[in-house]
C-alpha cells in the first residue's frame, strides 16, 4: 500500500485542520494511508509520526491550530539536519511528503525535493497572504475578520474618547491584512511594509480630520513597517531564527504625540489574529487545498505547490512560489487613499 506523510510547518494559522482532514480522506479513497509527522520539520527528526485516518481527523474542520503540532525553522538549515531530514522520510517508507506552511516550510522542502530527491507536494497557507504563485494562502481571510471585528471594537472606545488610536496587525514583510482589514474597518490611516511611512504625512491627515470635527482618528499599520528616518533593528540580513518585531505601533503613537499633543493609545493584536476557528472560506480553500494535493501526489507531480487561480485550483512550482513575495495590490492601495482622512 502507497503512503503520504504529512506535515505543518511554520506559524500556525486556522484551516490547517481543514486540510488535514482533507488530505487523509481523499488519500484514502485513492488507497493511500497516511502518516502525520508531528511539529513541523522536527517530526522528520526526532521521528515522531502517527498514523492519520478517518477517525483521528474526525470533527477537526473547525478546530483552529494544528492537530499535528507544528515549529519554526529558517532555511536553509544546516547540512546534518537536512540530511536528517531526508534519511529518516525515506526510512519511514512514505512515497510522497505534502508539506503545508508558508515561504520557510516550502523553501525546506523545495531543498529537499531538489537536492536529496524527496517527493514534496506544497500547499500554501500564510495568515500574511505573501506567498506567489497562488492568488491566495489559506489563513489570510480569518486573520482579516478578526482584525477587523477589533478595529470594530475599537472604534467605538476611540470615538467616545477622541483618542488617536494606531492598531498593529501582523504582517511580517507585506500589508495585506492591514490593507484588507483597514478598508473593511473604516480605517482613516493605513500603513504598510511596502511604503516606508512619512509621520509628517500621517500627522497632517490626523490634523485634517481634526479640523472638519473627527477628534479621534484609527491607524491601522502592519508589524514589519518601516517610518522614514527611524530605524527599528529589524533591517539586515536574514537569520536563522525569526526576528521578534519590536514594536512599531509604539513608535508612531509616541512620534504623533509629540507632534500634536492629542490622546494617542496603541493596541497590537498579535496572536488573536492566529488563533481560533477558521471562516467558512478558509475551510473551504483548506479542503479544496488538500483535496488537489493527493490529486498532485498520485499524477507524480512533485517540487510543486496547489495554488489558487481566478477561483480554481492548480498548481504551480515551488521554486515559483517562493521566489519573492507577493507584496500588496497597488490599485487596492490607491483605492483605499480615498477614505484616507
Ligand atoms: O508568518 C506569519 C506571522 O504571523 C507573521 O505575520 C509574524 O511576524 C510571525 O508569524 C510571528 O510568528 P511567531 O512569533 O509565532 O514566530
Amino acid at each position: 500500500m502507497r503512503k503520504i506523510g504529512i506535515l505543518t510547518g511554520g506559524a500556525d494559522c486556522p484551516g490547517l485542520n481543514s486540510v488535514i482532514r482533507s488530505v487523509v480522506r481523499k488519500a484514502m479513497q485513492e488507497g493511500f494511508v497516511v502518516t502525520g509527522i508531528k511539529n513541523g520539520w522536527n517530526g522528520l527528526i526526532e521521528t515522531d509520526m502517527r498514523v492519520l485516518d478517518l477517525r483521528v481527523t474526525s470533527g477537526i474542520l473547525d478546530r483552529g491550530g494544528t492537530i499535528l503540532g507544528t515549529s519554526r525553522m529558517v532555511p536553509p538549515l544546516e547540512l546534518e539536519k537536512m540530511k536528517i531530514i531526508a534519511e529518516n522520510f525515506k526510512r519511514s517508507g512514505a512515497d510522497a511528503l505534502i508539506a503545508v506552511g508558508g515561504e520557510d516550510t516550502l523553501k525546506i522542502g523545495l531543498d529537499l525535493y531538489k537536492q536529496y530527491g524527496i517527493p514534496v507536494v506544497g500547499v500554501p497557507k500564510s495568515i500574511d497572504n505573501a506567498l506567489s504563485g497562488t492568488d491566495y494562502a489559506f489563513g489570510f481571510d480569518t486573520a482579516v475578520n478578526v482584525a477587523t471585528e477589533c478595529i470594530d471594537r475599537l472604534h467605538t472606545t476611540v470615538e467616545s474618547h477622541h483618542h488617536i488610536i494606531v492598531v498593529e496587525v501582523m504582517g511580517r514583510y507585506t500589508g495585506w491584512i492591514a490593507l484588507e482589514a483597514g478598508i473593511a474597518g473604516g480605517a482613516n490611516i493605513i500603513l504598510v511594509p511596502e511604503y516606508p511611512i512619512d509621520i509628517d504625512e500621517v500627522c497632517n491627515i490626523l490634523n485634517a480630520r481634526h479640523k472638519r470635527g473627527k477628534t479621534f482618528s484609527i491607524i491601522v499599520v502592519s508589524e514589519g513597517a518601516k517610518v522614514k528616518g527611524h530605524s527599528l533593528g529589524h533591517s539586515g540580513p536574514e537569520r536563522r531564527t525569526l526576528r521578534r518585531l519590536t514594536n512599531v505601533s509604539e513608535l508612531i503613537a509616541n512620534l504623533i504625540k509629540k507632534r500634536t499633543q492629542y490622546e494617542t493609545r496603541v493596541s497590537v493584536l498579535g496572536y488573536i489574529q492566529r488563533g481560533g476557528t477558521p471562516s467558512a472560506y478558509d475551510r473551504i480553500i483548506g479542503t479544496r487545498f488538500g483535496v488537489r494535493a493527493v490529486e498532485l501526489v498520485k499524477e507524480n507531480l512533485f517540487g510543486n505547490m496547489v495554488s489558487l487561480h481566478n477561483n480554481k485550483v492548480r498548481y504551480v512550482s515551488i521554486e515559483e512560489a517562493v521566489k519573492k513575495r507577493k507584496a500588496i495590490d497597488k490599485e487596492l492601495y490607491d483605492m483605499a487613499k480615498v477614505f484616507s482622512g
